[in-house]
């Protein structure tokens, strides 16, 4: 008997790296979560063209289409319900949501962001990350909620800044954390290891690891 995987839609804007792991990750057999659907209120998205040289259903509703925010999520919502998504995973999709939208998706909506939260919320974030001049950067797997970039933490991603560190070297290196970070994380989302509780998640599986990193290395 096949194992039951809980569909997944992906939202996105643009590049869609981060949709490719998720889809590239459901492949595996023993992976949790399938990936019904890919949307984008871009038409010009070039992840859109890969999901559907992949095979998977695609949507586009065009966010300028819309008079209104509303409109707008009644046609993605009517999107997500007619794929029969069970999860909604964001991955660069740069469209904020309203709270009745986000209130649908209670605890079924994920997103992915490249900073440590709380620090760093909204756009330019290795930008701020080197101004500031901390040591250590990173991503974060979290629920959606109203807020922009707020919402119960699943799970994160810490990497090293270094001294000639570029946004783009560091964006770099948070992406490759990025596409590992967030098949895992949807992982126990699927499986219903990553509860909200009080606003904060509880991990329900063994994935503690104590060794830390230290950037200057010591
Ligand atoms: C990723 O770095 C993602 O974390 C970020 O946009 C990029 C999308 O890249 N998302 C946000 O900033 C959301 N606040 P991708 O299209 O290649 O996945």
């Amino acid at each position: 008997m096949s194992q039951h995987k809980t569909p997944t839609a992906i939202l996105i804007s643009g590049r869609g790296s981060n949709m490719m792991s998720l889809v590239e990750a459901s492949r595996a057999p023993g992976y949790p979560a399938e990936i019904v659907t890919v949307i984008s209120n871009r038409p010009d998205a070039p992840g859109i063209a890969w999901a559907k040289a992949q095979g998977i259903a695609t949507v586009i509703i065009d966010h300028k289409a819309y008079a209104t925010r509303e409109a707008f999520e009644a046609e993605l919502d009517e999107a997500l319900v007619a794929s029969k998504a069970e999860i909604v995973a964001l991955a660069g999709f740069m469209r904020l949501m309203t709270p009745d939208f986000v209130g649908r998706w209670q605890s079924r909506m994920i997103n992915i962001h490249p900073s440590l939260l709380p620090s760093f919320k909204g756009l330019h974030t290795h930008e701020r990350a080197l101004e500031t001049g901390v040591r250590i950067a990173g991503c974060t797997v979290h629920y959606v909620r109203p807020e922009m970039d707020t919402g119960p933490i699943i799970a994160q991603a810490a990497v090293p800044v270094f001294s000639g560190d570029s946004p783009g070297s560091l964006g770099a290196r948070v992406l490759a954390a990025e596409h590992r970070l967030y098949p895992a994380a949807l992982r126990l989302v699927a499986l219903g290891r990553a509860r909200v509780e009080g606003e904060k998640v509880s991990i329900f599986e063994d994935v503690n690891d104590s060794s830390s990193l230290f950037s200057p290395k010591v």
